[in-house]
């Protein structure tokens, strides 16, 4: 049997790019699934290839920077499919700027969409399954947060709002996971890496051709999609509060911020004995603790 037959499943910004292939990947894995993007044309695209290809899929063009939007999804999901398992909060924009030069309009965009509609789904999510959890239909449910590497390992030169905000991602999901493990809800985060449009207007350069699901390219979106497929599922649901990057067939693990050296002292610390013992700990070293080459 499909591994997520019976499933229904919301992935957002799900029109192009990761999370076109997460939805697709969602539906051939047998979950029906809620094709969300604020482009509704694409929504309508990839909803008939789910369809074409014997799923089951509705598309959505709600804003995902609107914190009604996350509210009507989950909505959607129940009136369409009558539940709501799986979560994948995908849908972003990026903004690359020296901070001195950010503007406002730059900085609302980026938090509505990174941070606040995300944000807003899993608070409708969650008082959904509460609400069930409640009436007494205990199953497993999952959400599946889109963070950054641009924001996990530590901050990004000229992506300080996007780096920031997708920090912020992360933590909610580890927030998240402590707070809904009590309804039966698991919650992860991924950290993506996949040559799509976003990547190559980070970057830059010409926006890609899409891939076949098939193609090994470590930069394929269909690894990231084969990864949120597997904690979408009910294997994964020993899995939470979790941090992966995906690059590729590479999954790597990142554990919250950790401390590192520590100093402390008798008595008060003086100016002169701050500087002195944070000068063997800290000096030369990078935020993350890395140490800056001595040439
Ligand atoms: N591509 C990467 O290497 C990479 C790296 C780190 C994180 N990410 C994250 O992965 C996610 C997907 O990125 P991608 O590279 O596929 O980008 P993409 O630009 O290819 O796709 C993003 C999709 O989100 C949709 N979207 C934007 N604003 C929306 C809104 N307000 N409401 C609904 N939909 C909206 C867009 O229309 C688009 O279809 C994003 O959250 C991004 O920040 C991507």
């Amino acid at each position: 049997m499909a591994i997520l037959a019976g499933k229904v499943a919301i992935v957002t910004g799900a029109g192009i790019g990761i999370g076109r292939c997460e939805a697709v990947s969602l539906g051939a894995a047998g979950a029906a699934v809620v094709v969300n993007d604020i482009d509704s044309a694409a929504a309508r695209e990839v909803t008939a290839e789910i369809v074409e290809a014997g799923g089951r899929a509705i598309a959505d063009a709600a804003d995902m920077s609107l914190w009604t939007s996350g509210g009507i999804l989950v909505q959607r999901a129940v009136a369409e499919f009558g539940q709501l398992d799986i979560v994948v909060a995908n849908a972003g924009v990026v903004s690359r700027s020296p901070i001195a030069d950010v503007t406002e309009r730059d900085l609302d965009a980026q938090i509505g969409v990174l941070f606040k509609g995300t944000y807003a789904l899993v608070r409708h999510c969650a008082a959904h399954w509460r609400a069930e959890h409640e009436a007494g239909r205990v199953i497993h449910r999952t959400i599946i947060a889109t963070s950054s590497s641009a924001g996990v390992p530590g901050g990004v030169e000229e992506f300080s709002v996007y780096g920031s905000l997708k920090a912020g991602v992360a933590t909610l999901a580890l927030g998240a996971a402590l707070e809904l493990r009590r309804y039966g809800v698991t919650v992860n985060a991924i950290l993506p890496h996949a040559a799509t449009r976003m990547d190559a207007q980070a970057k830059g350069t010409e926006p890609p051709p899409r891939f076949d699901a098939s193609n090994p390219d470590p930069m394929n979106p269909q690894h990231v999609a084969n990864v949120v497929t597997y904690l979408a599922s009910e294997r994964a649901a020993w899995l939470s509060g979790q941090v992966f990057e995906i690059t590729g067939t590479n999954v790597r693990r990142w554990v919250p911020w950790s401390s590192a050296a520590e100093i402390d002292s008798d008595d008060q610390w003086s100016v002169e004995a701050l500087d002195t013992a944070l000068a063997a700990s800290v000096y030369r070293t990078l935020p993350g603790g890395r140490v800056i080459p001595s040439n």
